[in-house]
Parts: structure tokens; sequence; C-alpha cells
């Protein structure tokens, strides 16, 4: 008799050998091409002892070859939330951990995004213990600012060492924007608070005192000279640290001014907005923007009581005994159409992918395999 349950490496396993098989009769690989897939799934297969999407993405890069634009792939890591080692060094070692997973790709991803909340309490040495870390990435890496890096001394440390926190670059024709999304109206000086006061109060999130993430009049001016030069068929990725929508209000999972920048984004065919902050997986589409939050490396929060958006996969319920649980990091295939696959690399768990196709048809296809236990 059947069990009438299939685990999800089960239905992993059943999905990658019809998709071989498919592959193999419709001849859309050279046999080069089939075994390169095939060894590259196998490898991890054994290397991991369970069947992951990487294989997967790499037959959609080999049959989007070709088709104008070239695919590529860029990797993240999100949220490290570090305090210097000899504070507590769980955090540091998770970073370390994520900085294996993304240096062990094979192929290497063009570049990596980090997406704020490198440092715990926005001291310059725990940015400065960040930096390093994030040097010892093999491929190039941009950086987002998150709220626990800047509100100690407004970003005076995070910009010696990062730069500007605005900026772009083109990368195989796609226009790529980091925007810093969490700036806020002054709730400090009026109280005099210190410097450390208002870090604690920002990161403290769900406290009445301070006001909501925004990108603010002046970032929206520079997105919109940014975008001013940029053709309305090149596909447009934005990176911001707070969702750019309006999600959950009471926890600051919001971005105040979202639909002055959707605005400034409506033009395009294709815009997808990668963003930090969350710490878990969360899927939206609004207008013509698709908005994927990236996992945590230091801890998953819970899903917000009201407000997610519908198109969410949620995570299963972290275990308590296991800190890495609902952790991890991901993957971008950036496909010749202009949209986006995403994996999601959960750590001590099977890996989740989510098509662009899956968003695009809102929800209609290629839905990911659901959780089986309670979500939070
Ligand atoms: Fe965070
Ligand atoms: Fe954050």
């Amino acid at each position: 008799m059947a069990p009438r349950y299939k685990s999800i490496e089960t239905k992993h396993h059943e999905e990658r050998e019809s998709l071989f098989r498919d592959l193999q009769r419709l001849g859309r690989l050279s046999r080069r091409g089939f075994m390169r897939v095939a060894g590259a799934a196998a490898g991890i297969v054994a290397a991991k002892g369970l069947v992951t999407p990487h294989g997967f993405q790499l037959v959609e890069l080999a049959q989007a070859q070709g088709a104008g634009r070239a695919p590529f792939t860029f990797a993240y890591i999100s949220d490290t939330h570090m305090y210097t080692r000899n504070v507590n060094d769980r955090f540091v070692r998770s970073a370390l951990k994520a900085v294996d997973d993304v240096n062990a790709l094979d192929p290497q991803p063009d570049f990596v995004i980090f997406g704020g909340d490198l440092a715990q309490t926005g001291r310059r040495d725990e940015l400065e213990q960040g930096a390093q870390i994030l040097k010892t990435l093999k491929a190039p890496v941009h950086v987002q600012v998150g709220e626990h890096d800047w509100f100690l001394d407004m970003g005076e440390a995070w910009r010696s060492l990062f730069g500007n926190p605005n900026y772009s670059f083109d990368h195989k024709g796609v226009h790529f924007v980091t925007i810093m999304s969490v700036e806020e109206p002054d709730f400090w000086t009026a109280r005099g608070m210190t410097a450390e006061e208002r870090m604690a109060t920002v990161a403290g999130l769900d406290n009445a005192l301070q006001g909501r993430f925004e990108v603010g009049a002046e970032g929206r001016e520079w997105l919109r000279n940014d975008l001013a030069r940029v053709d309305s068929r090149t596909p447009i990725v934005v990176f911001s640290h707070s969702p750019l929508y309006k999600y959950y209000r009471a926890w600051n999972f919001w971005t105040e001014d979202a639909d002055k920048v959707h605005a400034l984004l409506g033009r395009f065919e294709h815009v997808t907005v990668i963003h930090g902050h969350t710490h878990q997986m969360l899927l939206n589409r609004n207008g013509n923007i698709d908005f994927y939050g990236m996992l945590s490396t230091a801890w998953p929060w819970p899903y917000a009581p009201t407000g997610l958006p519908k198109l969410s996969v949620q995570m299963n319920r972290a275990d308590p005994f296991n800190a890495f649980d609902a952790c991890g990091d991901g993957q971008f295939d950036m496909l010749t159409s202009g949209a986006i696959d995403k994996l999601y690399n959960l750590w001590n768990r099977d890996p989740v992918t989510v098509r662009a196709n899956y968003l695009a048809s809102k929800g209609a296809k290629d839905r990911p395999l659901a959780t089986t236990l309670t979500s939070y």
C-alpha cells in the first residue's frame, strides 16, 4: 500500500527524476549539458545526504542561454546581527557559516548582496568585524544598511566602511539599486535621548516612541534621478532593508512611503524588490513588483499576526533546541525574461525554491511545496 504521506525529500526526488526524464526525452540539453546538470545534482546529494534544488537551477540556466540577455546567479547573506566575538560569538559563527555556504557554490555567483543589520548595536568594532568577515567572500559583495547598523552614530561608522547607502550598478543588462529604507523622523532630540538610547529604541521595533521606517524625500529624489536614465524594458532589482511595502506597522515591518517608491518604479516591465529585516520567507506581489524577504543568519522572526501577504509560503515553526533552525542564506537566478527564481537555503531544513512564475501567476502555478508543521 502506498504511504499516505510523502516527505519533502521524497517529493524533491520525484520532481528531479521526472525533470531529468523529460529533458532527455525532449533533447533540450546536449548530452554534455545533461551530464553537467545531473552530475552537479548527484554531487550535492552525495555531499549533503539530501536533494536540493540546485540541480534544477542549473537546468534553468542551461535552458535559458541563447535567449538574449545572459542569465546569471547572485547570492545573499542578511541580518547577521553580530556583536563582537568577545561578547557573543554565536552570531559571528553563523555569519561565517553563511560565508562558507556561498564560497562553496560552484559555479560561484556573480556577486553577493548583504541585506543589512550587519551589527547588533551599531558599534564601530561590530561593523569592522562584519566588514572583515564579508571580505572573505570570494565573489564581490554589495552591502545594504539596516537600522542596527545606523542609529548609534547615524551612519558615521557604516559610511566610513561602505560608502553611500544609496547606490546603483548595472550587471548583464539588469539595473540594480541599493536604497536606504530605514530613515526615521527624529524622535530622539526632543526627548534628550543618548545615542545608545536612540539605538536601543529603534532596535526594539515594537515600541511606541519611534516613527516608521521610510526611504524619505531625499532618498526618493535620489531614486528618481537614478532611474531617469534607465529604459523601461530594463529589468530592475531593488535591494532594501525594510520590506518596501506595508506589512505590519506595530513591528516596523513597514515602509511608510512605500506607495511613493512604487510610483517611481511603476513604468518598468520587470521590478523585483529583495529585502532583509523580516528574517523569514516572505513573498508578495504588488502591481508590477515582486517582493522577496531574505532569511537571517541570526534568528527567525515570527510571522506577524495580521497583514501577511497571501502569496507567502510560511516556514515551519523554528525548533528552539536548534539555534540555526529557520535561519539561512540563499540565491537568486536572474532569468533571461527579467524575472527571478529564488532559493531559500534554510539551514537544518530542506531548501525551498520559489519560481518567478509562482508570483507572476498570483499563486496559480508552481506553488512551492507547503510546509507540513505548524507555522508561526
Ligand atoms: Fe534584522
Ligand atoms: Fe532590521
